[in-house]
């Protein structure tokens, strides 16, 4: 019998799911794991050695060549605003994988179905020894479909537009509310239109609508939930 705890969160684009994630896992003492950071950093790889990112032999060779690992940020050098710590090859790309350029590269390489083979079975074996709060694309139902609890986080796109402008006026970037829009728009019509996996919501998912909700509310209602499954499971 499987012994670690394990939460599943999916969710379009900028819903707050890394946030909420991140913040849960604190709370319960988990693992928080970004599967989209693992896609962001596939596409920084491929990027950087100017491969296609359409040539899926050429960009899951890659990956497979390069070591990723990823972490909760250690103190106090990575307290820096990040919410997961990323290693490529030995460099810190915890902030690198966050441009636009990488978010929009993640996109078409999540849609390669080696690469996403070979990234859902790293994920399995990170939640086959410790409890995590694991959130993507696809979660819910291939990677962890027998999750404890499952979870469709999302927000309007007037919300979800507003949250990730603020994101990235904070990093210094000169971008309209418009643009943000459409690179929003965009990746939901990738994710949602894609053959392999496309993000969909499973039946048993909790759908959690947070466009007007504040980040403490979500996390804690989700982490009043995981208080009565845990409950349910000593009385069983
Ligand atoms: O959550 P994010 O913006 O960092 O994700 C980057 C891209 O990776 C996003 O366009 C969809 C893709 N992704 C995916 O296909 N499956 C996952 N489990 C996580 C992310």
């Amino acid at each position: 019998m499987r012994k670690t705890f394990q939460i599943a969160i999916d969710g379009p684009v900028a819903a707050g799911k890394g946030t909420v994630s991140r913040l849960l896992a604190q709370r319960l003492g988990f693992l928080y794991v970004d599967t989209g950071a693992m896609y962001r950093a596939t596409a920084l790889l491929a990027l950087r050695h100017e491969i296609d990112l359409n040539d899926e032999d050429k960009v899951v060779a890659l990956l497979e060549k390069s070591k990723l690992e990823m972490r909760n940020p250690l103190p106090p050098k990575e307290l820096d605003g990040r919410l997961t710590t990323v290693i490529l090859d030995g460099e810190d790309v915890s902030w690198a994988i966050r441009t636009q350029k990488c978010g929009i590269g993640a996109s078409k390489v999540a849609v390669l179905s080696k690469l996403r083979k070979t990234l859902v079975k790293k994920q399995q074996e990170i939640a086959s020894t410790q409890d995590v709060v694991m959130e993507g694309r696809d979660i819910t139902f291939r990677v962890l479909p027998d999750a404890d609890l499952k979870i469709f986080l999302t927000a309007n796109l007037q919300a979800r537009a507003a949250r990730r402008h603020t994101q990235y006026l904070t990093k210094g970037m000169n971008i309209t509310i418009e643009a943000v829009t459409s690179e929003i728009k965009e990746r939901d019509t990738r994710d949602m239109q894609r053959k392999i996996d496309p993000l969909r919501i499973v039946p048993d998912a909790w759908v959690l609508d947070t466009s007007e909700l504040k980040i403490e509310e979500v996390v804690d209602l989700i982490a009043d939930k995981v208080q009565k499954i845990r409950n349910r499971n000593t009385n069983e």
